[in-house]
């Protein structure tokens, strides 16, 4: 199975959930591969710095959109799970991202510039939509519900016809200090953040297809 993460922006997540994400699911006993799109190659230089001794994730560099779709389609048969961890731009990288995914995960800051760069996402989902039938979910990254700003983006965000996962992250200085040791939140000291990943990656399991 391959499950896209994706935006139209920069700095909103894809890469921190990747790489939670597929650090959970190694638990839990799947098979995972990250391929990185994005030429920053955070998630490739994650995968250098983690520990031999934890649960496995191959972490593939590929940017280019061909490339992309042939190496996807034959990595999903020697892994049970296939991240894509998407790149920002308008490019057609991000429709040939959206297709390939028998998921996509859009992680979204609550912020209005943050949900004011949806519009154009979904512009690209729908025309892909179009294609193929492919089922879209946004993650609230950073959210606070105690924040009004975020309360408020969020009821914008429940108006489109992409749902919204139940689970949300905080800003934690957790998920900072992790990637620097190549690891998950769900293997580091902070256990709130670790549970909130925890949460999220069983949702998301209940939602495969
Ligand atoms: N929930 C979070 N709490 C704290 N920092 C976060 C959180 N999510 C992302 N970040 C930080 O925000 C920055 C951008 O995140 P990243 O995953 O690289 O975004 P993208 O891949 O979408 O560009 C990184 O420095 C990352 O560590
Ligand atoms: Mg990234």
């Amino acid at each position: 199975m391959i499950i896209s993460i994706t935006s139209l922006k920069g700095g909103v997540g894809k890469s921190t959930l990747s790489q939670n994400l597929a650090v959970c699911l190694a638990h839990i006993g799947y098979k995972v591969a990250i391929i990185d799109t994005d030429t920053n190659a955070s998630s490739v230089h994650w995968s250098g710095l983690r520990p031999d001794n934890l649960p496995s994730v191959a972490v593939f560099g590929i940017s280019d959109s061909e490339a992309l779709s042939k190496n996807a389609k034959k990595l999903v048969q020697d892994y049970d799970i296939v991240l894509i961890d998407g790149t920002p731009s308008l490019s057609r990288l991000v429709s040939t991202i959206i297709l390939l995914g028998d998921m996509v995960l859009i992680p979204i800051k609550p912020s209005a510039l943050d949900v004011w760069a949806t519009e154009k996402f979904i512009e690209k989902y729908d025309q892909a939509s179009v294609i193929k039938d492919v089922k879209a979910y946004f993650i609230l990254n950073q959210y606070d519900a105690n924040l009004s700003f975020n309360r408020d983006s969020k009821e914008v965000l429940s108006d489109l016809n992409i749902p919204i996962l139940k689970s949300t992250l905080k800003t934690r200085v957790a998920y900072v200090e992790a990637v620097v040791q190549g690891l998950g939140v769900y293997e580091y000291k902070d256990k709130k953040a670790r549970d909130e990943m925890a949460a999220l990656c069983n949702e998301i399991v209940t939602l495969f297809p």
